[in-house]
């Protein structure tokens, strides 16, 4: 069978944990061996510093921002606002801006390291919106997440497939968090033609595109495909081929996701709180078993619910395991829904490979889902994900994205027969 006819059930079985898989592969590598995590375009190429004093330039940056640094042995720590499996950001951004004041008409990569635009093509009559929505003009913004997938199948190898659709989900919603904070609208597209343009973009075998949020007006007119290649520049400092990933993204790029009609979410943050919440996001290593009050556990259930906006969609159900919520039964919950009670932190810790934060939190959720697109579906749940992790934050509990778990057990011990693509903790 041809690989883009295999399903990405398929994929998403062949790389599940087990207890057995665990004990006989436990991903050990040398950190010394780590590629780089981030790319940079050769010296000769425009650039453009970003000064938050400029609003266009905070919009952008924030979308990547580098909030913590750290100096380890194994050489610096550079944290972001998007969270990665393993801290390893196998996701890149690039924006097209037009008609943007202060902008040349291009295509721009965004350099995290150095916090700077670095522009890749000029446009005349062309566009990445012939290869997006064609038979529209965006005046605006189209931002693009990529995945130099080497920097995550280095260490996690096959499954790894998965992280990097997550951390692109986390991407997105890192992307519409400063667009909801500089009061810009956003639209996540998901089905398009990927693979013409990350052949258009120079990205060889070594970097794909995910997703794509618009941010603009757009307007009916024909912009052509862009006239030159992109110069390939590689986004590692070596690199390793992993067939199984290049395979999975190949399949899961052809396949149309589901559909459902744009709506856009409504929030009243306050936005200096919002802000901080988006430059202060961290990961939660070790809760101190407290309890969370039912109101936040709501608060944050409701939030994360609220609509998203794109027109290619798929369903991601969310499983609770309550542990520790004041007025609360512990128990396993869908929605608001008590479908076994008891007390399952121990079981959640185990089912997360033993990481104690599935154990002490207030609750662990798992996000499961019967798709129709594997791409897709990581990404949405990598897009809650985000929302999870700043919602939270926001109001005063910790969080972090779990993404190793006992695949079949988990499963079982949800009673469902759908896929589990993610799990978080929250908790204090
Ligand atoms: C898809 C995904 C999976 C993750 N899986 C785990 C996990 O299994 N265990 C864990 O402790 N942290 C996990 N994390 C959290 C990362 O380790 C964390 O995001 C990274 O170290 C960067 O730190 P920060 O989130 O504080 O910026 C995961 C994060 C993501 C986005």
């Amino acid at each position: 069978m041809p690989q883009s006819e295999i399903s990405g059930q398929s994929y998403h079985e062949a790389t599940k944990h087990s207890y057995l898989s665990v004990q006989l592969d436990p991903n050990y590598v040398d950190a010394s061996t780590q590629p780089s995590a981030f790319k940079v375009y050769p010296k000769f190429y425009r650039r453009l510093q970003l000064n938050s004093n400029n609003p266009t330039h905070a919009f952008i940056s924030l979308s990547s921002a580098i909030t913590f640094e750290k100096v380890y042995k194994d050489g610096p720590y550079k944290l972001r606002v998007n969270p990665s499996a393993g801290a390893l950001y196998p996701t890149e951004v690039y924006v097209q801006m037009r008609g943007v004041e202060g902008f040349i008409n291009g295509i721009y990569h965004l350099e995290v390291e150095n916090n700077c635009l670095t522009l890749i093509y000029e446009l005349i009559d062309d566009g990445l919106e012939s290869y997006i929505i064609p038979g529209k003009c965006i005046n605006g913004f189209i931002f693009l997440t990529s995945c130099v997938y080497y920097r995550s199948s280095w260490k996690y190898q096959n499954r790894s497939a998965r992280y990097c659709f997550l951390d692109s989900g986390h991407h997105l919603g890192a992307i519409a968090a400063s667009a909801y904070l500089h009061e810009k609208n956003t639209q996540l597209i998901f089905d398009f033609d990927k693979l013409s343009l990350n052949a258009d973009l120079g990205f060889e075998n070594k970097e794909f595109i995910t997703g794509c949020v618009i941010s603009g007006e757009a307007q009916a007119k024909k912009v052509r495909r862009l006239r030159l290649k992109v110069p390939f520049v590689c986004g590692t400092d070596y690199f390793e081929p992993n067939q199984f990933i290049e395979d999975v993204y190949q399949a899961t790029s052809l396949q149309p996701s589901r559909q459902q009609q744009l709506k856009h979410p409504q929030f009243n943050f306050e936005q200096d709180k919002f802000l901080e919440a988006v430059w202060n996001r961290r990961s939660i290593r070790r809760f101190q078993k407290q309890s969370i009050s039912q109101e936040s556990y709501w608060r944050i259930l409701q939030a994360i619910q609220q609509p998203i906006a794109t027109e290619n969609f798929e369903e991601i159900e969310i499983y609770a395991v309550v542990h520790r919520v004041e007025g609360i039964s512990p128990g396993l919950y869908q929605g608001t829904n008590l479908i076994k009670a008891g007390k399952f932190s121990e079981k959640t810790g185990y089912l997360c490979i033993n990481q104690a934060i599935a154990k002490d939190s207030a609750v662990t959720l798992f996000f499961v889902s019967a798709y129709t697109n594997y791409q897709t579906a990581l990404q949405i749940a990598g897009f809650i994900g985000q929302r999870v992790y700043l919602f939270s934050n926001y109001w005063g509990i910790h969080c972090s994205g779990i993404g190793a778990y006992y695949d079949d057990e988990t499963q079982e011990f949800l009673g469902t027969n759908k896929a589990v693509l993610y799990a978080m903790t929250i908790g204090i």
